[in-house]
């Protein structure tokens, strides 16, 4: 009987426990925002600068573009076997001058170029902390995306990452998923981080023609790259066959040869195939590997969780769809066991994709 009261009242305090660490203690802002954590208030006007003076108002364009591709070339500067950098440290801004020397960093230096007097205005942000918050705002400021989470407190980076850390639309499947799995991420992971592609444009694949996207809703996150990659190549947009390019299927429109081989090869064909017209899952593991990604490197026992800070991302209005003119009989599909969704075609003649401003 005691016994029986005894475990009553263990379940009560447990249940206690679980309910104290359920609720967050929110704290609100001098400028009226409410937050998880008072050191987080500060973010808030530096959220608002980023809008307007990086992001031309809140929109999904070039520099929000930019942003994420560059947090990507900073964070994979770091091996978990060591040797190979700081990771999301912010080193590629601060140590600019070394790693925009490096090949696969083309087209970063209109980035930083837009980046460092905002982040030198801004004064009071680690380089790291700088670049990965931004990355968290451009994405959001994209339809469909996730809210992306943003740690605050990474230290100054020490030094420039070295050569060789970020891949290159030349190299091979092997060797692509050999540097994943050096900076910690399995292939699944890989392929979710590749979801950034859908809102991506090439300035130097073919620099003859600047801001060619890699789908045809670049300011749009959705699964339309994942659909494009998969439609039978035809020819190139620009000054023929540049390195790292494949045929696309649509004018205007460019291939990386990396995802293609990625969207056809046994170790992740079925991963790129499932993302296709799954919104939610491409959500979610994009946005748990870009949890990973941003702070790789970083001791995140020393990181405060600053994630509201991040504006809420417009929802995608969907469905994705066939560009017209195109259908299942133009698919290469390399994951038959995955059943393909049913898709729409949008109605009229073949496309030409328009290149997105500003690159
Ligand atoms: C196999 C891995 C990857 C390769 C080979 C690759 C390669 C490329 C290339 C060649 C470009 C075009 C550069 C230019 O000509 O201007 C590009 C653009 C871009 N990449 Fe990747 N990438 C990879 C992974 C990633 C990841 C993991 C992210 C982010 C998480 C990312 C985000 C972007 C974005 C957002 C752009 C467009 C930038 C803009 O429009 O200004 N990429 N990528």
């Amino acid at each position: 009987m005691a016994f029986a009261r005894l475990s009553a009242l263990l379940v009560l305090a447990l249940g206690a426990v679980q309910i104290n660490a359920a609720i967050t203690k929110r704290v609100t802002c001098a400028s009226g925002h409410v937050t998880a954590n008072a050191a987080c208030c500060a973010l808030f006007p530096v959220v608002d600068k980023l809008q307007s003076d990086l992001f031309d108002g809140a929109e999904c364009g070039e520099e929000a573009h930019s942003a994420l591709r560059i947090s990507f070339h900073d964070a994979i500067g770091f091996s978990i076997h060591g040797g190979k950098g700081g990771g999301a440290d912010g080193s590629i801004l601060a140590f600019n001058s070394t790693e925009l020397q490096f090949h696969a960093n083309g087209g970063i230096d209109d980035i930083v170029a837009g980046q460092f007097p905002v982040f030198k205005e801004i004064g009071f942000l680690t380089a790291g902390d700088f670049l990965h918050l931004a990355a968290a705002v451009g994405t959001a400021n994209c339809p469909g995306a996730p809210r992306l989470e943003f740690k605050f407190g990474r230290p100054p980076p020490k030094a420039a990452a070295p050569d060789l850390t970020v891949p290159e639309p030349t190299d091979t499947v092997t060797a692509i998923l050999e540097r994943f799995a050096d900076a910690g991420f399995a292939p699944e992971e890989a392929i979710a981080l590749l979801s950034s592609h859908t809102i991506a444009a090439a300035d130097v694949v073919d620099v003859t023609i600047p801001g060619t996207p890699f789908d045809s809703t670049a300011g749009t996150f959705d699964t339309q790259v994942f659909l494009e990659v998969l439609l039978k190549g035809t020819a190139f947009p620009g000054n023929g066959s540049q390195a790292g390019e494949v045929l696309s299927p649509l004018a205007g429109e460019m291939r990386l040869q990396s995802d293609f081989r990625l969207s056809q090869d046994p170790r992740t064909a079925c991963f790129w195939q499932a993302m296709v017209n799954d919104q939610e899952r491409m959500m979610s593991q994009f946005k748990a590997a870009m949890a990973k990604l941003q702070v790789l490197g970083q001791d995140t026992r020393k990181l405060i969780d600053c994630s509201d800070v991040v504006p809420v991302p417009a929802p995608f209005a969907g469905p994705i769809k066939f560009p017209a003119s195109f259908s299942n009989a133009d698919l290469q599909l390399a994951c038959p066991q995955l059943r393909f969704p049913n898709i729409a075609t949008v109605a009229g003649p073949a496309p030409t994709v328009a290149p997105v401003p500003g690159s």
